[in-house]
């Protein structure tokens, strides 16, 4: 107790035999003049008279007024200097080359706003290992990588634990993580331009392992497919898809790329339209307070790419022949999407010192050097409480403003980390950073801890319609099989049914009656020893419950053993620890893509949430990461048919496979990817009335065809 005492009077000598010549407001103003042109902080420190760490006090103030002034470390001084206007970015156009195999690797995430207590550090840290444990060495950041700014009275003021644009930046660049052989590849976001400083020169300029691309959208080249990466200035909407099918309607179809990485709207989902692929990359913060009051969940986590570019002698030989159409050609073969989501978020993450590999080094010149610099630190940190007010140290130590500004940032610069709040009182009070020790490490891809299962998913199938497209089902299985899958997932509408109230329905199908339909699937739905088919009934095949009191899946089910009906309309299937809901409603299309979804899985309670939620009947392709669920709708396996026709209603045809790797001690999908197959209309086939063997041989003549 006596010792304390005696060091806080020596705390208080120190500062009060220090001569003040000038008033602070006087400091100030002549601290703006002096770094009009570049002048060293020995100088300024003579000049004013003041102690090295009130400068850099001095230097927040002056920034807070909108004095854009940065510091310079040289070999024995630190140059302060008023940087002006802001510098733009030449263009750039980035070609990444694919493999031999024609694959492309790389890893997309967005909103790491680090500045703001939501930030998750440990959740970056780990993505970045695990990019480094798969060997990819590619990573495109969409936008947001500093908090940004809010002013004083602002109520988003206090989530931020660095209140300004230039100490988030140098925080940013000292933590950010990086690995070794991992490039970044950047966008700046709304947050990052709400300054008067281009975060993103800076970055790029201290960070060799960073590339600027540009502020707010850039493109670059996967061969020659064109990615677009952009950060919304807007507010995500309740509906999930909204704005990703917004963005896509409203390119021209010139303008339109491939692909689109949109960043910045907090959430996960992948819309295919119009031969362009627009995913939504998730943040990599915890809920802010200002997402908080937006509504709409916050989705955290990392999307994986692996895509996959067409030759372009294939290409090539196509348009010569008859696969020639006058839409723009699509360039991507296919385009396979893991996920890596973090289900939960520590909100004091921020405060995690052990996550910081260093701590800023500052050499400060004459005769405070380091340890001197980090033993004040020290001293006065050890005197600030959490809670405590800033009058009362001010008083204490007999301080300024810009003092005791100096002394937070000379403590935060040796990770001694505290900061100045308003508390509920609206008074100003310190807080203070513990350091804590929770982790977000996932096991690896390829640990021991993993367990892997695959599914094909199809549905929709509506055989027995003129437009049926059976021949791309059995090149699905066909691909199961080698893929070594055991378990197909059917969403139902296997069979088109008979709806006797549609008068136009008998021209519709090549055979009506429920005999006939069900001893067509019985005969040619796909067979492939190992593969066992898990289906549901939609409401085609209801059709014949309510016409005749017979059901076609329970008469299939008992002919052939690898197809096993699980319910109508709906089944929860519990496999190895995670459960799969299969839903085929029977209401009519919304207009966005992911609404049905996300009202179905509201309605469902927290306890019986299933891991994985797929929904057929839509007869379109759309996945999402939605409140921990992974959410997915099926295309179908049948061409436009007339009733979609007169409903302009689009159809996408094809099936999905899933590959969802567990972890065998929590039950959690650590990771799963989603690999969709697309057909479009070019590679339909006219099927009416064909039995599967033929079906195989004119598909076999298709293929042939669009190669040779
Ligand atoms: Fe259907
Ligand atoms: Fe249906």
């Amino acid at each position: 107790m006596e010792e304390k005492k005696k060091k806080n009077n020596n705390l208080e000598e120190e500062n009060s035999n220090e001569k003040k010549v000038f008033t602070e407001e006087e400091k100030i103003n002549l601290f703006i003049q002096m770094t009009n042109s570049k002048v060293s902080l020995t100088k300024i420190c003579e000049t004013l008279n003041i102690k090295e760490y009130e400068a850099l006090g001095l230097k927040k103030i002056a920034k807070d007024k909108g004095y854009n002034i940065v510091t310079n470390q040289t070999d024995k001084d630190i140059i302060f200097y008023n940087q002006g206007e802001i510098k733009d970015v030449e263009d750039k156009m980035i070609v990444f080359n694919t493999d031999e195999n024609n694959n492309f690797k790389f890893i997309a995430v967005s909103n790491p706003l680090l500045g703001n207590k939501a930030q998750q550090l440990s959740i970056i840290k780990d993505v970045y290992k695990q990019a480094k444990s798969m060997g990819i060495n590619t990573i495109f950041l969409c936008g947001n990588l500093t908090a940004g700014t809010y002013k004083m009275n602002d109520e988003n003021y206090d989530s931020l634990f660095i209140s300004d644009q230039e100490g988030q930046v140098d925080y940013f660049i000292e933590n950010y993580p990086r690995e070794e052989g991992i490039t970044t590849y950047f966008i700046t976001g709304p947050k990052d331009n709400k300054g008067k400083i281009s975060v993103g020169t800076r970055i790029e300029e201290a960070r060799p392992d960073m590339v600027y691309l540009g502020a707010g959208n850039a493109e670059v080249k996967i061969d020659d497919a064109v990615m677009k990466i952009m950060s919304s200035k807007q507010k995500k909407t309740y509906t999930t898809s909204y704005r990703s099918e917004k963005k896509v309607k409203s390119l021209r179809s010139e303008d339109k790329p491939d692909i689109l990485l949109y960043g910045c709207l907090n959430q996960a989902d992948h819309v295919y339209l119009r031969e362009s692929d627009t995913y939504t990359i998730p943040s990599l913060c915890a809920t802010t307070k200002e997402m908080e009051s937006q509504d709409g969940a916050n989705t955290v986590g990392a999307l994986i790419f692996d895509v996959n570019i067409k030759k372009p002698e294939l290409e090539k030989k196509k348009k010569s022949r008859k696969y020639r159409d006058n839409k723009k050609t699509k360039r991507t073969e296919s385009i396979k999407l893991t996920t890596i989501p973090y289900y939960k978020t520590d909100k004091n993450d921020y405060k995690n010192v052990n996550i910081i590999d260093k701590t800023k080094k500052i050499i400060l010149p004459n005769e405070v050097n380091d340890e001197l610099g980090k033993e004040r630190a020290k001293k006065y940190f050890n005197y600030i409480k959490n809670g405590k007010s800033i009058d009362e140290f001010k008083n204490k130590f007999h301080m300024n403003d810009s003092e005791l500004f100096g002394i937070v940032e000379l403590c935060n610069m040796y990770g001694l980390y505290v900061s100045v709040i308003r508390n509920n009182k609206n008074e100003m009070v310190f807080e203070k950073g513990l350091p804590k020790n929770l982790k977000f490490e996932k096991p690896y891809l390829n640990s021991n801890d993993i367990v892997v299962r695959e599914f094909l998913v199809v549905a929709d199938n509506h055989l027995c319609n003129i437009h049926q497209q059976l021949g791309i089902c059995y090149e699905l299985y066909e691909e199961a099989k080698i893929r070594g899958i055991e378990i197909a997932l059917n969403g139902g509408d296997v069979v088109d049914g008979n709806y006797k109230n549609r008068p136009s329905y008998p021209k519709q199908t090549f055979y009506e009656g429920f005999d006939d339909q069900t001893e067509y699937v019985i005969r040619n739905y796909p067979y492939f020893p190992g593969i066992t088919t898990k289906v549901i009934s939609g409401n085609h095949d209801k059709t014949h419950d309510f016409n005749d009191g017979a059901t076609v899946l329970k008469w299939v089910a008992k002919e052939r053993k690898d197809i096993e009906y699980v319910g109508i309309d709906r089944a929860d299937l519990d496999i190895d620890g995670i459960r799969i809901r299969l839903d085929h409603p029977g209401d009519g299309s919304a207009d966005a893509l992911s609404y049905a979804s996300q009202k179905s899985l509201e309605r469902i309670n927290a306890g019986s949430k299933p891991n994985i939620y797929i929904t057929a009947h839509y007869h379109k392709w759309y996945e999402m990461l939605y409140n921990n669920v992974f959410a997915y709708s099926a295309p179908c396996l049948c061409g436009q048919t007339n009733f979609e026709m007169t409903h302009k209603l689009r159809t996408m045809v094809g099936g999905f496979f899933l590959k969802v790797y567990i972890n065998k001690k929590t039950g959690a999908i650590e990771y799963i990817e989603s690999d969709p197959r697309i057909y479009e209309e070019n590679e339909w086939i006219d099927e009416a009335g064909l039995e599967l063997d033929e079906i195989i041989q004119k598909r076999k003549k298709l293929i042939k065809n669009k190669v040779a």
